[in-house]
């Protein structure tokens, strides 16, 4: 291995493990790699401190886990690489945008409104708010693994229907303003409980954000679900709040856990990120 021996070391009772050891902005080695996919398989929010990555070290590193994605929206996409975006409350002015901080802060998964799910996803932190501004991640191997027997029998069946910002978390107001902007995107069905592909866990694989409800089950009863699923997830004991400090690149495995924004950074500070989101090959 190129690298000195890296390390794990748990941040969170829940999850969020620190890696250490290993420096990103370097390419790794074979063994290297395997060593973070074991690592990964394993521990679902992995966080790499102290990492000077430019958007092109950082794409280089999210190739070796798939195919990175261009964000859907062209505003967003870093000049040079499109399969980097940036996620900032700075605008093209240089002012800074006091909502910035109510994005993304309902629970979800991304991109599950989608036929093909991503894999995981990246997220650099280049500027960080003085305090607060986390992440907070959940897990949802766990949380099935502790939904009572009865939840457990009642779910393992179900396919979850999901559409773009349309289930109970009410989470579209910062993005879209009319029932006809979701109806554009199409329903789609994944099962209710995924077994991971790699660790072939189980996962509760519901999120309020774009979870609709449930084939075969009347909407309202599918919603509430739902939501019921969503809360049961997002208790302290299966969550970790990450706090950025500026270097921090946190890779999070997009089925096995939910994230939202903790939306609670001093609304007048900046805060710089690149991300990217990786499909599976
Ligand atoms: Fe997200």
């Amino acid at each position: 291995m190129s690298q000195l021996r890296p390390q794990l070391r748990p941040l969170g009772a829940a999850l969020g493990t620190e890696v250490l050891g290993m420096d990103l902005a370097t390419p790794i080695d074979a063994a290297a790699l395997g060593w973070i996919e074991t690592a990964f398989a394993e521990h679902p929010v992995l966080v790499f401190r102290d990492q000077r990555l430019g958007a092109a070290d950082m794409l280089r590193f999210a190739r070796q886990f798939g195919a990175p994605q261009p964000h859907i929206l062209e505003r967003y996409r870093h000049p040079d690489f499109a399969e980097v975006s940036y996620i900032s409350n700075v605008g093209a002015d240089g002012r800074i945008d006091p909502a910035g901080n109510d994005r993304a802060t309902s629970w979800h998964a991304d991109e599950t409104y989608n036929e093909t799910l991503p894999r995981l996803a990246m997220l650099h932190a280049i500027e960080v708010p003085s305090a607060r501004g986390g992440t907070i991640f959940a897990d949802m191997r766990a949380a099935h693994d502790a939904l009572p027997e009865a939840s457990r029998q009642r779910i393992a069946g179900l396919t979850g229907t999901h559409r773009w910002l349309a289930g109970p978390a009410r989470a579209w107001t910062l993005y879209r303003k009319t029932e006809a902007e979701a109806k554009a995107h199409p329903e789609r069905r994944h099962p209710a409980v995924l077994t991971h592909p790699v660790s072939g866990r189980p996962i509760l694989f519901v999120n309020p954000s774009h979870s609709t409800g449930f084939v075969g089950m009347d909407p309202e009863a599918g919603e509430a679900l739902v939501a019921e699923l969503s809360d049961f997830a997002v208790q302290d004991r299966f969550t970790y709040y990450h706090q950025w400090r500026a270097g921090d690149l946190l890779m999070w495995d997009e089925l096995a856990t939910m994230h939202r924004g903790a939306g609670d950074a001093p609304p007048q500070e900046r805060r710089v990120m690149l991300r990217t989101i990786v499909h599976p090959n």
